[in-house]
């Protein structure tokens, strides 16, 4: 019975010590669903909402604070970006989106000026978390929070094409009749027109997809199509709902669990390479080991020939339009 008691104590103290504050900028579309996310799954015990729009943020952390009643006790304001001295985590989906027929990457020198506003305010503040950014372009953009913010590549994260394997993920679920959460493949590159699936090294079960592709009459072209489809699904959501987010409001949950839990997830995320794929001096989409500390190591998919120069052409794409709109 004292052990019993003993355990309950120490529980106690755990969580009354595990405070976890996480800080969110930009509540729009992506960030307000981000922060209904962020609460149904008892996310972080404090959560602070900045944006240009004061009404908006203080309005969302009102109608957000109606759903605590049946949830995880949890403190949610609007705030500012002094907030952010003690946060843990701080999430940017501050940025235009695209309007139908516009590309991300189209969003550049838009977002990039939005985002040279927030990060210094947020290093000034002395915040010394993590940082998890969605904005489009969102491997340039996260390219540049590293740059401003003089953070070490390990605690700045994109959310990269943590959307895009969601996506292709649930289309193979569907083809192959099985759960997307037990199909192991990836979208990797940029967010973007310029992604590819790894199908070569793709798994269900540690069954090579290509296999199962083959066993159910399912051809290259097949796959090709499911590919070029999770390429394109944003445009079929923004032409038909003007913008997509409950898709990546929830990658960037699970990303912000696997940090506030330090759970060494293996997730597909944007993500520094140091000559993995022999590519250096880019953020881009591939899977990554996420923990506590942010991005504890890039995990190197043992690409095919061909997949590694699809590999090498996103990452040359990034890096023509990184060069002409960030200096
Ligand atoms: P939105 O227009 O609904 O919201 C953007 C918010 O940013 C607005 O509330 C606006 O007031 C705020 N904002 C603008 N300038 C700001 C500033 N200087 N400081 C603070 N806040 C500022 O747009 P959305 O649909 O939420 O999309 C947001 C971004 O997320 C876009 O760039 C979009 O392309 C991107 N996005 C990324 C992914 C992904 O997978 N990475 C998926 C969907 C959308
Ligand atoms: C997406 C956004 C538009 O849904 O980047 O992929």
């Amino acid at each position: 019975r004292l052990q019993n008691k003993n355990l309950v104590i120490e529980r106690m103290i755990i969580l009354a010590t595990n405070h976890q504050k996480v800080l969110l900028v930009g509540d729009g579309a992506v960030g307000s669903s981000y922060a209904f996310a962020m609460a149904q799954q008892g996310l972080a015990e404090e959560f602070v909402i900045v944006d240009v729009l004061k009404d908006r943020t203080e309005g969302d952390a009102l109608d957000l604070e109606d759903t605590l009643a049946w949830l995880t006790p949890k403190k949610i304001y609007s705030g500012e970006y002094s907030d952010a001295k003690d946060a843990d985590l701080v999430v940017i989906t501050a940025g235009a989106p695209q309007k139908p027929g516009e590309t991300r990457l189209d969003l550049v020198n838009k977002n990039l000026k939005i985002l040279s506003t927030i990060v210094k305010p947020i290093v000034d503040a002395g915040f010394s978390g993590i940082f998890l950014v969605a904005a489009n372009p969102v491997d340039i953009l996260t390219y540049a929070t590293w740059k401003w913010s003089g953070f070490d590549k390990s605690r700045v994260i994109g959310s990269g094409t943590s959307l895009d394997t969601s996506r292709l993920r649930v289309a193979l679920g569907k083809k192959f009749n099985v759960d997307a959460r037990d199909v192991n493949a990836y979208i990797m590159g940029e967010h973007g027109d310029s992604e590819f699936a790894n199908f070569d090294e793709a798994t269900i079960a540690g069954k090579p997809l290509l296999q199962i592709a083959e066993e159910n009459g399912v051809s290259r072209d097949d796959l090709a199509t499911i590919e070029d489809e999770t390429r394109h699904k944003a445009y079929e959501i923004i032409n038909r709902k003007g913008a997509t987010f409950y898709g990546v409001a929830t990658s960037l949950m699970r990303i912000s669990r696997a940090i506030l839990r330090d759970e060494n997830a293996i997730l597909p995320v944007g993500a520094p390479l140091d000559g993995e794929y022999g590519l250096t001096d880019t953020f881009i989409g591939s899977p990554a080991v996420i923990n506590g500390q942010g991005i504890d190591r890039v995990v190197e998919v043992p690409l095919s020939a061909d997949e590694k120069e699809k590999m090498a052409a996103s990452a040359a794409t990034l890096k023509e339009v990184r060069d002409n709109g960030f200096k």
